[in-house]
């Protein structure tokens, strides 16, 4: 874990963040800024973390390039406080010093703790900047809270307690148990054109998918992410390639599986594949008729299915999800049919009426083996129980 610490009177709450990592038995990488030095000093984090407390680029004790060297040693990098000009640097992308270098080569999660007086974190600039760092995704912002700030005066600008941003660091730093997998997997609907205006889709926001890629990094899967049209920030370390169609959801999907389907150990085929595309879509917009319209759509393929009678093995694992109107027993029934008729691994069965745009759902994993049926939960925490599935097969082939 690497702590940094900027120029924010909060900076003595820094050293209590630390504490807590350290009877975590978390190795503790220090890092100050300029300022931040200046208001807790170098001998505390060093004395405490039993780690030479970095500020300097340039450090010349230091053999090769320091912020590659923390970067790499560190699964989390926290920056606690983080002041309204570190939130802009990182908003900026700027590397002018130690830690805002780190920052920008980070391989795995940032949480950024802002501390700041309420009008400079209401300020539009600094809400730019938050809102920036909040679309890149790349990032996990832990506060400001509502309370008193150093001057007595009560506003949103406080930095949260520091036993909450330890919690928040603290659960993104993931067993690597997927490290030296290659993960596939799909997200979103897709989207079939009728005309250059109008189109056939369905109601996917792809959360599920990106859900999955997010937490397969996270566990050290190399994740490539085949999504189709959705405005979600991809998660870090994920490499995304987009697509509109079914049938350039399935280019892709050949792509990153490879010949024989060698480059991949497993597909998750979270997307919500359209089953049927226009004939001839018009290459000019359709003109309202009188009386009724009809439109020859055709079938797409069945992705998963092509992928499942291509494979001979059992890697990659293939899993497939099963999303329906239908419930309890009528769902397992069909999730079961979709195992065997696709020849996959496993069938994540969901209802409709409840999976689809929230961030809750709540799930079957049917395999061969039996049907578990999972309480309510997060698509993050179903994506991890999913992956622990993934986790397994993968250690019980090899
Ligand atoms: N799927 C696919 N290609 C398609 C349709 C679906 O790869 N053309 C995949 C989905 O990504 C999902 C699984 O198959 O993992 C189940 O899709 P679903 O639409 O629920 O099943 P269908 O096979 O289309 O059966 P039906 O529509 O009759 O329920």
């Amino acid at each position: 874990m690497a702590l940094c610490v900027t120029g924010s009177i909060a900076a003595f709450k820094a050293v209590e963040i630390a504490r807590h990592f350290i009877q975590k038995g978390v190795r503790v990488l220090p890092v100050l800024t300029r300022s931040g030095a200046r208001f807790v000093g170098h001998a505390t984090f060093t004395g405490l973390c039993g780690e030479v407390a970095r500020d300097d680029m340039w450090d010349a004790s230091f053999p090769g390039e320091l912020h590659i060297h923390l970067a790499t040693e560190a699964d989390v990098v926290v920056v606690a406080p983080a002041t309204a000009d570190a939130i802009a640097r990182f908003a900026s992308g700027r590397a002018d010093d130690l830690m805002a270098a780190l920052v920008l080569c980070a391989r795995g999660p940032v949480v950024i703790a802002p501390a700041m007086h309420p009008r400079m974190y209401a300020h539009p600039a600094t809400q730019r900047n938050v809102g920036v760092l909040r679309s890149d995704g790349r990032v996990t912002l832990v506060g400001p809270v509502v309370g008193e700030v150093a001057n007595g005066e009560v506003g949103l600008g406080r930095m949260a307690e520091p036993s909450d941003i330890a919690a928040a660091a603290l659960s993104l730093l993931r067993p690597q148990d997927l490290a030296g997998l290659r993960i596939v997997v799909t997200a979103g609907p897709t989207v079939e054109d009728l005309d250059p205006v109008r189109y056939l889709s369905n109601r996917s926001s792809g959360r599920m998918g990106f859900a999955i890629a997010q937490q397969a990094a996270a566990r050290g899967a190399k994740v490539v992410l085949v999504a189709g049209p959705v405005e979600l920030a991809t998660p870090s370390g994920v490499e995304r390639v987009n697509v509109r169609s079914a049938m350039e959801m399935r280019n892709a999907l050949w792509q990153a599986m490879g010949p024989e389907l060698k480059a991949a150990d497993a597909l998750v085929m979270a997307a919500a594949v359209a089953d049927y595309r226009a004939a001839e879509p018009s290459d000019v917009k359709l003109k309202r008729v009188a009386g009724p319209q009809s439109i020859h759509f055709i079938a797409n393929p069945d992705l998963l299915a092509e992928l499942g009678a291509a494979r001979s093995g059992r890697s990659p694992m293939l899993v497939g999800f099963a999303l329906e109107t239908a419930t309890g027993d009528e769902l397992a029934r069909l999730a079961q049919a979709k195992l065997q008729s696709k020849k996959v691994d496993l069938v994540v069965a969901n209802g409709a009426s409840d999976a689809i745009g929230g961030d809750d759902t709540q799930a079957m994993l049917v395999s061969a083996s039996g049907i578990e049926t999972l309480a309510p939960m997060t698509k993050v925490a179903l994506a991890d129980r999913l992956l622990d599935r993934v986790a397994a097969y993968g250690k019980a082939g090899s």
